[in-house]
């Protein structure tokens, strides 16, 4: 568990990279990925998701989130699980049920303390809790805190350490990568529930980004700083810096500097303890689903080849 095994760039910080099974019959990208010199940790894309780990009430299938603990396994690289309950990628009958409060806080528990005790032993982290915010600091709405409020929250985390002691419980978002409304209602939280006595060990700050529009380094540092000066560590986890397309020469240049900017600030900060990339090529970025229009996202491009942030990555390290 510990991080030291994935030091493999600066010394300090962890790189890694999400996968997907659907990825892994491409032999050169997962050759490339397997290089546990550079790639020292990796997260599955989709495969630990609750629509694939339980998709019928008390059926777990854990076949391709296996594949994934396997090649990190198999590589040596550090795992990071992800994730036990978001508001998307629920499987159906969890959002069509109507629950009692019980019921609700018996399923989530049940849920999250099998799927954490199936990969205890082999997981660094878990995203214990995804995406708990809406953008205006808000708590985001679905079937768990519509139900249960934001004790859902503790119930996931609670149930999580007991499944697997050693493993760092993160809750992770995204916009939270400089001062905001967001980020204040993240810290809160961190410290309402260790007032509590509630297990919370990292933030996990996804950093889904725009060329261009990356906060400065100065206040990433302040931001990521007013999390860990709470006692928390926190990961960069799941980088990505998209661009309009077409790309230029001049945007490919941005996100070089882009890359550097975040890379550096999370050095920067002693418990930062690692960068991940949603992904590692453009060829399996999941922006252009996402966003049409955008897209070149991570440092290598659809064939493999490295581009300008793959340097700004690396100084960044
Ligand atoms: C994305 C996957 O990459 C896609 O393949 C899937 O269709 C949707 O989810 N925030 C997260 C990740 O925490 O789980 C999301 O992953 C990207 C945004």
């Amino acid at each position: 568990h510990s991080n030291t095994v994935a030091k493999t760039l600066g010394g300090k910080l962890y790189y890694g990279s999400a996968t997907d099974n659907p990825e892994l019959n491409d032999t050169t990208y997962v050759a490339m990925l397997s290089d546990n010199t550079f790639f020292g940790q990796i997260t599955p894309g989709n495969s630990m998701k609750w629509d694939a780990t339980e998709p019928e009430q008390g059926v777990f299938t854990f076949a391709a989130g296996d594949v994934i603990a396997d090649l990190a396994k198999s590589n040596g690289q550090v795992l990071r699980g992800h994730n036990c309950v978001w508001y998307n990628q629920l499987a159906s009958w969890v959002t069509a049920a109507n629950w009692t409060a019980a019921q609700a806080t018996s399923i989530l528990q049940t849920h999250v303390s099998t799927v954490v005790s199936h990969y205890a032993g082999q997981v660094y982290a878990w995203d214990v809790v995804n995406e708990p915010w809406n953008d205006d600091g808000t708590l985001r709405e679905f079937i768990f805190p519509e139900i249960l409020g934001i004790s859902y929250i503790t119930t996931a985390l609670v149930a999580a350490r007991t499944a697997d002691p050693a493993a760092k419980l993160y809750i992770n978002d995204y916009n939270i990568d400089s001062a905001g409304a967001k980020s204040t209602s993240m810290q809160n939280l961190v410290a309402s529930l260790q007032a509590a006595g509630t297990p919370i060990d990292g933030i996990g700050i996804e950093s889904h980004l725009i060329v261009g529009e990356v906060p400065s380094q100065a206040a990433l540092i302040t931001n990521y700083e007013a999390f860990t000066t709470l006692g928390i560590e926190i990961a960069i986890t799941e980088l990505d810096i998209r661009m309009t397309l077409p790309e230029t020469p001049a945007l490919l240049a941005q996100q070089k500097a882009d890359y550097e900017t975040v890379v550096s600030a999370c050095k920067a900060v002693a418990r930062c303890v690692g960068v991940t990339t949603w992904d590692y090529t453009d060829k399996y970025s999941w922006i252009p689903g996402t966003f049409p229009g955008q897209g070149a996202a991570l440092p290598w491009d659809d064939n493999l080849v490295i581009k300008p942030a793959y340097d700004g990555l690396i100084a960044g390290f």
